[in-house]
């Protein structure tokens, strides 16, 4: 949430896309975004997942806390295509609804991927061609009609998040490609940062927010902008740490991601009952990017 918040900052009416292979990580993000919003209202769709995921999701990690202030809507994946797709249009609809009595809404959406395999059994059975991957020509049109309903209108706004599932981790399959060109930004969730144990997994160089320079402060460009310098520098110098072939005093920035690497995970690691406010995080990240010195 805080690198989400800093790194990756979200505005209203934007779109967003949560990018990762299974068990990654992108349900318990989404639940940390419901519980944690100040949004007036949240609107939770969960499409095509098995029951005992969604019993997990309402249960253990949204809770009563998080469920006391949203709106879910379930269709599970042994329910017809035709429920699946229903779920995510209902959802969106209630989501508009109360855009229009000018509210601000979170949309949350769990996943696309799973509205997507929907439409391609509905599109299929009907006669129409497998084109991509088996995804007849349909999916991608659903899929741009079903995104463009969030944003902002006169009345209020509705901001969408969206899981979209990669198989196999494969970032360029055509629904992930085709959401990503909708959608007004991205986070890609890391299966190796996972499977270390770093979590929220939000890989933040490959993620972007398209509105974010806009929504943020001069200041507040600067310091993200600071701490994704000090994290590509140290990308890139990467192989020269692991063999131990890295002086330090080289390159500043590799040399503030060493000294500091400790304070560096200590806050973009989140555990998943640790709510920080937004204003907090850019406080943490003020005095993170202190330590860097003079960069
Ligand atoms: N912030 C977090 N802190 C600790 N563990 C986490 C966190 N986020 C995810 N996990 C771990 O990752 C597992 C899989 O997450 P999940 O959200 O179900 O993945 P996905 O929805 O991508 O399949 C969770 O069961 C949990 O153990
Ligand atoms: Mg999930």
């Amino acid at each position: 949430m805080r690198v989400l918040d800093t790194l990756t900052s979200v505005g209203r009416g934007q779109r967003m896309g949560l990018f990762a292979g299974s068990g990654v990580g992108k349900s318990s993000l989404l639940s940390m975004i419901a519980r944690g919003t100040d949004a007036q209202v949240s609107v939770i769709a969960l499409v095509g997942e098995r029951g005992r995921e969604v019993r997990e999701f309402l249960e253990d990690d949204l809770g009563a806390e998080g469920l006391a202030r949203s709106i879910v809507v379930v269709s599970t994946s042994d329910e017809p295509a035709m429920m699946r797709l229903r779920a995510a249009f209902v959802a969106t609809r209630i989501a508009e609804s109360f855009r229009d009595q000018g509210a601000d809404v979170m949309l949350m959406m769990d996943s696309l991927t799973r509205v997507a395999m929907a439409q391609r059994e509905i599109g299929l059975s009907v006669g129409e061609p497998p084109a991509t991957r088996g995804y007849p020509p349909s999916t991608f049109s659903l899929l741009a009609r079903l995104l463009e309903r969030a944003g902002t209108d006169q009345s209020g706004s509705i901001t969408g998040i969206y899981t979209v599932l990669v198989d196999g981790d494969d970032h360029n399959e055509p629904i992930a490609d085709a959401a990503r060109s909708i959608l007004d930004g991205h986070v890609v969730l890391d299966r190796r940062l996972a499977v270390q144990g770093h979590f929220p997994s939000v890989d933040a160089l490959a993620s972007i927010s398209r509105v974010a320079s806009r929504v943020n402060t001069p200041e507040q460009n600067r310091l993200a902008g600071t701490l994704r310098k000090v994290l590509a520098a140290r990308r890139n110098a990467q192989d020269l740490l692991d063999v131990g072939a890295y002086k330090a005093g080289t390159n500043p920035l590799v040399d503030a991601a060493v000294d500091n690497e400790a304070a560096i995970n200590e806050f973009l690691q989140q555990r998943m009952d640790d709510q920080t406010s937004a204003p907090l995080a850019w406080d943490q990240l003020t005095r993170l990017t202190r330590l860097f010195g003079g960069i």
